[in-house]
């Protein structure tokens, strides 16, 4: 579905009426609408308790609040009254006036100086410069989308797990509730215009527009954070950050600045082994796991409080990308998982996450070896179980990714009865820094009247002015206490929803130090290496590698090794330092911890459900093909929800060996294996025949195979991965049937072409096959 064919199913949905019947309605000038003097946009009705019909201060709410009960399309509904759409009209200027010519400025004389009265001049141009805003300090680069969020069944428990008990918070606990949101994935260091697929944390922040207003939860797709105060949170980024003297590197941690600071700050150590990670190189934003990160608080109707650690778990698996491959697509797909999401979408796949909660209370928190408050730290789903309470699904792309994606602004501190802060020091300085940052990036107070930030949630206070205001609030008292307008609005008592913190008891003096609590840092950072497998332990080395590697000082590199991966584990220290030309330690370091626990969950190969949907799967052929394979392995992949593209070296119609075309849906020039999960290539010998001759489709499966991806091969198409030479592969011989070996499915004869589907379905749901041996595999 194109976009546009998007939109107008959406305003269809919302209309009832068909797109010409629309475009028909629209406010065209020829069927120009008699305007008289009490024309207004919108009018408000009055009270049905007749208050403030004097014009005394009590208002029906905002002009686009939510009446009635808020659904799914309860944004898009409000959205749609601020929506534009020039389909059939005629081009304006702002100010409504028609304008007869955009291209030629109004000269004195044909050859003359363009003349100052040239309104439309004027202000296209001023609109033109004024275009930019400024980017976000972090998260710049990022992508969003719209959706729901709904509570539902445990599948484990089989019924709907009621958390009422803890929770007041009504988009929580209400399955019959779909709650509308909007998501934003980010990149944190690169510029808007970096590259999607860079070693970095990922940003995942949810805007839930909730009956009860705004709830955002601004999190990451790593459980822990690099810091443990909000006061170190500037130095950070300016170590991450390009250096200040040349602005190299883009996106980048790998230089001298950010290995400084962090061989400097022994708490960084298990955040920096998640960096490390495949983790920060995500296949796609539907592939990737969100976490709070903080402790926070949830409170029910009896004013007690838990800890909570939230959760979103993809209903995908977890996927990493390997870092050969981000590579390649920083050039040939820069734009890898901006695309990835909006593709799916548009295509009619939904992403679903679940959310889930690990609760405990102060006891518990009391009893295990680290602060809860500390969000260097996790709380292990080995001490805590995940308990899934609803889930999020995305399905509608924005409109506009400017007034939309760009202007979307989240802030921690948009919490809803129910849901509280804790007193992390970190999340208690975002408290601050976000409301304070969008001030610069909208220059107004007034950044959450924008269409894409206002609640669903009625919305009444004394706030008046500032720049860009756009409610025009009534009324002469703007104060409280006031007699004028009855002391509208009115204060809410908590029973009645008004919001009240948990009242938590404090008792201490005014002190700026360091919990003795949060003193320990590599216990958790040595139980995620232990929980690693052997291929994601190497991942993190080779990426210590390439880190370290581009750090030109000598003294940074040592002290990463010595201070911190030496803490950690003496094996993993020992690897880290034979890569850099540091000497290896001889013995582990002194606050190496004694253990080895594990944690399952940590492992990203134990988050590989059984499924291939969205996988992207090449196929590669030309004329000749072998008819039944391309058609059958097609529709068996795409049965299974696997998205497939034929490539060839030139686009247009290809015949195969018996009479059937395809059309070749991208050419080499444009395709590469980095933007595909899996290639095939099937039988036809005059097919393989020109693919041998080719050094694009051998080097297309040699990259696939070097990136440990799916490969599959039918009939003659098994001898151009014997050409290709893949090591320690077995390739199936005539008679042999099926044949699997490391992820690469083929058969000779192309018989059983279902027994084949099916083997092949499964490489694919495996994602990556980390047992080859790649390394001699040219490129
Ligand atoms: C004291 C620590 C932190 C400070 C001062 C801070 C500050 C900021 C700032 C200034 C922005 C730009 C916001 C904008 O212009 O719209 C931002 C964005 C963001 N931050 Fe933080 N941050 C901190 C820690 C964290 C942590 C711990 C997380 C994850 C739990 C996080 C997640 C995000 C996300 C996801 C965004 C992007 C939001 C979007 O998509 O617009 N930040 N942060």
């Amino acid at each position: 579905m194109t976009s546009d064919d998007h939109t107008h199913d959406r305003t269809e949905e919302h209309s009832g009426e068909t797109p010409s019947e629309q475009s028909t309605n629209a406010e065209r000038v020829d069927d120009e609408p008699e305007l008289d003097s009490s024309d207004t946009q919108e009018t408000p009705q009055p009270r049905a308790d007749g208050a403030g019909e004097d014009g005394g201060g009590g208002q029906p709410g905002t002009s686009d609040a939510h009446e009635g009960e808020l659904d799914e399309a309860s944004k898009d509904e409000q959205l749609e009254e601020v929506r534009e759409n020039p389909s059939g009209e005629e081009l304006t200027t702002d100010h409504g006036v028609k304008v007869s010519d955009t291209d030629n400025s109004l000269k004195a004389s044909e050859r003359g100086p363009t003349l100052m009265e040239d309104f439309h001049f004027r202000e296209k141009m001023t609109q033109f410069d004024h275009e930019s805003i400024p980017e976000r300090v972090v998260h710049a680069r990022g992508t969003g989308a719209h959706g729901y969020f709904q509570p539902y069944e445990d599948p484990d428990l089989g019924e709907y797990d009621d958390i009422a008990d803890v929770t007041k918070a009504k988009v929580l606990t209400n399955p019959d509730q779909k709650t509308p949101v909007f998501v934003r994935f980010s990149t944190v260091v690169g510029s808007r215009g970096s590259s999607d697929t860079v070693r970095d944390v990922r940003g995942f922040a949810t805007k839930f527009y909730t009956e009860d207003g705004n709830w955002d939860l601004v999190g990451n797709n790593m459980p822990p954070f690099f810091i443990q105060d909000a006061m170190e949170f500037p130095d950070l980024v300016h170590a991450i950050k390009p250096e200040p003297d040349n602005a190299i590197p883009q996106a980048s941690a790998a230089h001298d600045t950010f290995w400084d600071f962090a061989s400097l700050k022994p708490e960084i150590t298990h955040m920096v082994m998640w960096v490390l990670s495949g983790r920060a190189l995500p296949r796609a934003y539907r592939m990737m796991q969100g976490f709070g990160v903080h402790t926070f608080r949830l409170i029910n109707d009896d004013g007690e409080s838990v800890f909570v650690k939230f959760h979103w778990t993809p209903k995908l698996g977890t996927h990493q990308l390997v870092w050969d491959e981000t590579t390649k697509l920083w050039g040939k797909d820069s734009d890898f998982n901006r695309k990835g999401l909006y593709d799916v979408i548009e295509e009619g796949y939904d992403p679903e996450w679940e959310l889930g909660v690990q609760l405990f209370d102060e006891e518990q928190a009391e009893e295990f070896d680290f602060d809860v408050l500390d969000p260097t730290k996790i709380v292990p789903e080995t001490e805590v179980p995940v308990r899934p309470i609803g889930k999020l699904v995305l399905n509608e792309t924005p409109d506009n990714f400017f007034a939309e994606t760009e202007q979307v602004a989240f802030h921690p501190g948009n919490v809803v009865p129910g849901i509280d802060f804790s007193n992390d020091p970190l999340l208690q300085g975002r408290l601050f820094s976000y409301q304070d940052t969008q001030l610069n990036r909208f220059g107004s107070a007034n950044w959450d009247e924008i269409p894409i930030n206002r609640p669903l949630a009625e919305r009444h206070n004394n706030q008046r002015a500032g720049f860009m205001r756009q409610e025009i609030n009534e009324g002469k008292a703007s104060y409280k206490p006031n007699s004028i307008g009855d002391d509208d609005p009115q204060e809410v008592p908590e029973e009645e929803g008004g919001y009240e913190h948990y009242n938590e008891k404090i008792d201490g003096k005014k002190i700026r130090n360091r919990s003795e609590s949060f003193q320990e840092h590599f216990d958790q950072a040595r139980l995620f290496w232990n929980s690693m497998s052997e291929p994601e332990k190497q991942n993190i080395v080779d990426a210590a590698h390439f880190e370290l590697g581009k750090v030109d000082r000598m003294e940074i590199r040592e002290r990463m090794v010595y201070d911190l991966f030496n803490n950690v584990d003496h094996e993993f220290a020992t690897r880290v330092a034979e890569g850099i030309g540091v000497e290896p330690p001889d013995s582990p370091g002194d606050e190496m911890p004694d253990h080895d626990r594990e944690d399952p969950s940590l492992s990203m190969e134990n988050r590989t459900p059984d499924t291939i949907e969205t996988r992207k799967i090449a196929i590669l052929l030309d004329d000749g093909f072998e008819d039944d394979h391309v058609s059958e392995l097609e529709s068996a992949l795409e049965d299974e929800g696997a998205r497939v593209k034929i490539i060839s070296k030139y686009l247009g119609e290809k015949s195969g060996a018996n009479g059937e075309t395809v059309e070749a849906d991208q050419h080499h020039v444009a395709a590469a294996s980095v933007s595909f999960d899996a290639v095939v290539i099937p039988g036809g010998s005059e097919s393989v025949d020109t693919l041998t001759q080719q050094g694009d489709p051998k080097h297309f499966v040699a990259e696939a195979f070097k990136h440990y991806k799916p490969i599959a091969a039918l009939g003659a198409g098994t001898e151009l991965l014997e050409e290709v030479e893949l090591p320690d592969i077995d390739i199936a011989g005539d008679g042999d049937g099926t044949v699997t070996s490391e992820g690469v499915v083929t058969s000779r004869d192309g018989n059983d072409l279902d027994a084949f589907a099916e083997a092949f379905v499964d490489a694919i749901a495996q994602h990556r096959h980390w047992g080859r041996s790649p390394e001699e595999v040219p490129a």
